[in-house]
């Protein structure tokens, strides 16, 4: 069994443990000041106001909140949330039914919004901005259109890749959060959280050494304390110590700063198959075995953040620091070097 600690959600020891530890209120929500400084006080006008709150798209890497944070908003307006998702939503027919069956003031959360298709997406423009619902009656030169109204509702919608969003959706939302990586101290407090959620015993120095190699996310904090928890009833006295959390990271194939396997056949792929880099996503993708799209919302953004990995238009340059992280020589300066071609770029 390949065990993963870094990898997208989508697990069922996931969704058990994100509905025990997920934040129910904001109080609750640890980190990522920013977005809830600005959603508290646009939460409260609209509750002083009485009105629905204004569209929300939250975006970031997996695992740093999004899901939670659209339940926290729901709760926090004290109204119902309907979850849904970009790829469930198959058919116009099927975001008019969900959309006809929303309370006033309602959250409808959309996952994964950018993976909606065109057709369900263009019903979507008039509900977000009129709360209307255009159907078509009938076929050809008899057929006639009909404006059916809406609840008055808040649509949260959620993606690891702003980008992907067409532009007339993403300027629908009058509310752009952008999640971050959470800082080590932020970590610790996630850390500590889960831990007396599950009544895992954690010691204040395997608090800080998880929070130190979760990479930024507390999903993956949440992991490795779950597995930390085995070791230590196992190995140890129960108590997840700075030197069990060691040993236990070592089994996970987790290093020093985090990196998981795949992180480092990423990044001696491009280091020992390709010089260095540039070498384009696609390639990259076949190279490793894994699918483009994990390698740029899963582990790209990560090396990226930690200044190991550039993405240049020619393709992924592995930096010098990586190098040295994994003990690979750095290239020769000159023709064809990494550093060569940064500043032929
Ligand atoms: N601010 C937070 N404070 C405490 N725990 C958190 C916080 N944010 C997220 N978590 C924990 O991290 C886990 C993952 O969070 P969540 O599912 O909300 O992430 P996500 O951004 O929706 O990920 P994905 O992009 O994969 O859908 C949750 O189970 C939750 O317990
Ligand atoms: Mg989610």
């Amino acid at each position: 069994m390949e065990q993963r600690i870094v990898s997208a959600a989508g697990r069922e020891e996931d969704a058990v443990l994100d509905l025990s530890l997920r934040p129910q209120r904001l109080a609750e929500y640890i980190g990522q000041e920013k977005a809830k400084e600005g959603l508290s006080l646009y939460i409260q006008a609209a509750m002083n106001r009485g009105e629905a709150l204004d569209h929300v798209l939250l975006y970031g890497p997996p695992g740093l909140g999004k899901t939670s944070l659209a339940h926290v908003i729901a709760n926090e307006l004290g109204v119902s949330i309907r979850v849904t998702s970009g790829p469930a939503i198959e058919r116009p027919g099927d975001l008019a039914a969900i959309l006809t069956n929303l309370g006033e003031r309602d959250v409808l959360f959309i996952d994964e919004i950018h993976r909606l298709n065109r057709t369900v997406e263009e019903v979507l423009y008039p509900a977000m901005e009129d709360f209307a619902l255009d159907l078509i009656i009938g076929k050809g030169p008899s057929a006639r259109s009909l404006r059916l109204d809406l609840p008055r509702f808040t649509l949260v919608g959620a993606t690891t890749r702003a980008g992907a969003l067409t532009s007339p959706l993403r300027d629908r939302f009058g509310v752009i959060s952008r999640l971050e990586y959470f800082s080590a101290e932020e970590l610790e407090q996630v850390a500590v959280r889960a831990a007396r959620i599950l009544g895992v015993k954690l010691d204040p120095s395997g608090a800080r050494e998880i929070a130190r190699r979760s990479r930024g996310t507390p999903r993956i904090a949440n992991r490795m304390l779950k597995r930390l928890r085995d070791v230590a009833e196992v190995r140890g006295n129960g108590v997840i110590t700075r030197d069990l959390a060691d040993e236990g990271l070592r089994l996970l194939e987790v290093d020093e700063l985090g990196l998981d396997r795949v992180d480092r056949r990423v990044l001696e792929t491009i280091m020992v198959k390709f010089g260095g880099g540039p070498v384009g996503v696609e390639t990259l993708a076949a190279a490793t075995g894994e699918e483009v799209e994990t390698i740029e919302d899963v582990y790209e953004p990560y090396l990226i953040q930690i200044g190991f990995l550039q993405r240049t238009p020619r393709g992924r340059i592995a930096t010098r620091p990586a190098y040295e992280h994994l003990g690979v020589s750095y290239p020769v300066q000159g023709e064809g070097s990494p550093e060569a071609q940064t500043r032929l770029l």
